[in-house]
């Protein structure tokens, strides 16, 4: 691969795959972070369903399904004293039954370390690298380049300094972001400083706690939190801690003395805490994503109360939304004007998830401490939006709405109405597809994080000859096209060349419902899995083209 044109500074989940999503697309990135290695804790410790078919995208989802639990315990909440008498027994989230259509629609657990070892191996397997102890000091913006100071500390402690050219730098570093600050970015909002939440990871070695459960003690004006972890381990949260562990942090001990003190419980037998911390709940955000050739992504552009669980979530949405709009333009295929579509995409995104999370959290502040157990109901009521999969980018200038049916209602985090595709929304998937070879796929599958997909329903030889044409128009390798026949028909088309036959109806069903007879339509579905138009004719293709690409 050729020199790095792209600087991410921060590994974070953010850096890790703004990373993978660029490697992906051919485009060589230099990756760095201050720290030796990934931090430790399970933090962000869930992963929202519109993540996980990010994931599925992306290729990285088997290898995270396979470390992660499904979210589906309840919480119990005890009676206080005493600590022992469930009073109050809530689920976590509302399950939701998987549809064709939505194959993930339940979150997931996983610790956020074990989550940043996971996407690092798949970083490296694409030929990527951490640069650890590497620190970004400072930047200058050029008009045509980026100039980074980076300051890398050696094994035996002594520092090197290197002055290093790239195209374009990404801040993933973090809610205290170099690269926002020296962008001179707003970071407006409110910061809970009355509100302190000591958190942690600490092993409980007797069986005194069932480990389906997330347990909940809460007397006035507090909230004690035990929630499994990995092996062992607990996630601990706790709200109202005393005051004078604001300016020094707990020992262990410490932390267990007080945990008996406020629960009465002294049947659990607690191990070591392998990480204790503490925030103030902080609701912020960027007034836009970037300047010129420099970003930020996650938690560097937002932070937020982590009631509803919308930090890490959101901030791999961004590295998604940024990363194929990046490698066009870093290519030479689209041009820089298309990055303006970042920040004007994600901006409304997450003011209304500042807005929900913020909500929430005052809601849970609100109710939780008050001993009021019937309220409990509403203030832990979790799931629908937060999945995210209603979040949608339809006020887009680069999403063509060229239908009549798309003065859809309700804001960013809204879905689409059921059963129809829609420009500036995700793509739903569609098993039972059966390709020229009887082998089988989904759309899923067909998806790809470096090209669009163009799915073409119905239509004759000579609509297909003009699509063809019209593909023609956008610069090389940057689509794949497929024809999508009906079940029982063959669908030979001599000039699509790629024919899946929708064998179970879920395409058909899902993308074409109301086509009419001899009709033709085209899906273009972005490399992050939104539809960036719905259109009839080939014609509607060009149109699109020249949105991306110019
Ligand atoms: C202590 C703590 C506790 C948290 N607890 C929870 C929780 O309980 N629940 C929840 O939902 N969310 C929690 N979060 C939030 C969640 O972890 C974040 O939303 C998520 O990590 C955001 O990912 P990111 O990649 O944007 O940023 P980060 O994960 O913060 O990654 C930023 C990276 O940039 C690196 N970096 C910073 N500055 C530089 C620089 N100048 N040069 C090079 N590298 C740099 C850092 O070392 C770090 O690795 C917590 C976060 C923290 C820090
Ligand atoms: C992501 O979403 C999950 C599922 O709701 C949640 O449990 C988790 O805390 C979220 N992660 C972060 C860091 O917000
Ligand atoms: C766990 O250990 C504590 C303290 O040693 C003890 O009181 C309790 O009975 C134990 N519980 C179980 C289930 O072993």
């Amino acid at each position: 691969m050729s020199q790095p044109s792209v600087l991410i500074a921060g590994a974070g989940p953010a850096g890790l795959i703004l990373g993978i999503s660029l490697l992906k697309n051919g485009v060589a990135v230099r990756l760095i972070d201050r720290e030796s290695k990934h931090r430790v804790g399970s933090r962000g410790a869930g992963i929202q369903p519109r993540t996980l078919e990010s994931y599925d995208i992306l290729g990285v989802l088997p290898e995270i399904l396979k470390r992660a639990d499904p979210e589906l315990c309840r919480r119990r909440m005890y009676e206080l004293p005493g600590g022992t008498k469930v009073i109050k027994e809530l689920p976590v989230v509302e399950y939701v039954e998987p549809t064709p259509g939505m194959p993930h629609t339940n979150p997931v657990t996983l610790g956020q370390d074990l989550h940043e070892e996971i996407l690092h191996g798949y970083l490296v397997e694409l030929g990527g690298t951490v640069e650890f102890d590497t620190v970004l000091g400072s930047f200058d913006q050029l008009p045509d380049h980026v100039v980074a100071q980076l300051v890398k500390t050696r094994p035996d402690g002594t520092e090197a300094t290197e002055s290093a050219k790239f195209d374009w730098l990404v801040g993933a570093d973090g809610v205290h972001s170099v690269v926002r600050k020296q962008l001179g970015l707003s970071f407006v909002g409110e910061t809970k400083e009355e509100d302190y939440v000591l958190v942690g990871d600490i092993d409980v070695v007797n069986e005194s706690l069932d480990r389906k459960f997330w347990h909940y003690w809460i007397p006035p004006s507090q909230m004690l939190i035990l929630r499994p972890g990995a092996g062992t381990s607990w996630r601990m949260a706790f709200t109202g801690a005393p005051e004078h562990w604001k300016k020094t942090l707990p020992t262990r001990d410490e932390f267990v003395e007080k945990f008996y003190a406020v629960t009465g419980r002294r049947d659990i037998k607690f191990g070591a805490a392998t990480w204790l911390s503490s925030f103030r709940p902080s609701m912020r955000m960027v007034d836009k994503f970037g300047v010129g050739r420099v970003f930020v992504v996650g938690d560097a552009a937002h932070c937020h109360s982590p009631t509803g669980g919308q930090g890490l979530n959101s901030s791999v949405q961004d590295s998604i939304n940024l990363g194929w709009k990046l490698a066009l333009v870093a290519t030479g295929r689209a041009p820089a004007t298309l990055l303006d579509s970042y920040s004007t995409e994600r901006l409304p995104i997450i003011a209304e998830m500042l807005k929900l999370t913020t909500s929430l959290y005052e809601q849970t502040a609100a109710t939780a401490g008050t001993g009021d157990v019937g309220g409990w109901t509403t203030a832990f009521k979790r799931g629908g939006a937060l999945g995210m999969l209603g979040v949608n980018t339809r006020g887009s200038t680069i999403v063509l709405v060229d239908d009549e049916h798309a003065a859809a209602e309700g804001g960013a985090y809204a879905a689409a109405a059921p059963g129809r595709v829609q420009a500036g929304y995700r793509a739903p998937d569609a098993p039972g597809l059966v390709g020229e070879d009887e082998t089988t796929a989904r759309l899923f599958d067909v998806f790809g994080p470096a090209e669009h997909t163009v799915l073409v329903f119905g239509g004759d030889a000579l609509a297909h000859g003009a699509v063809k044409h019209a593909l023609a128009c956008w610069p090389q390798g940057t689509e794949h096209t497929m024809l999508i026949s009906r079940a029982g028909e063959k669908g030979e088309s001599t000039v699509l060349r790629e024919v899946l036959e929708d064998r179970e109806g879920h395409a058909y069903a899902g993308y074409a419902s109301d086509m009419t007879e001899g009709g033709m339509t085209i899906v273009i579905v972005r490399p992050d899995g939104v539809v960036g138009a719905v259109v009839s004719q080939a014609e509607g293709i060009e149109r699109y083209g020249k949105l991306i690409f110019g």
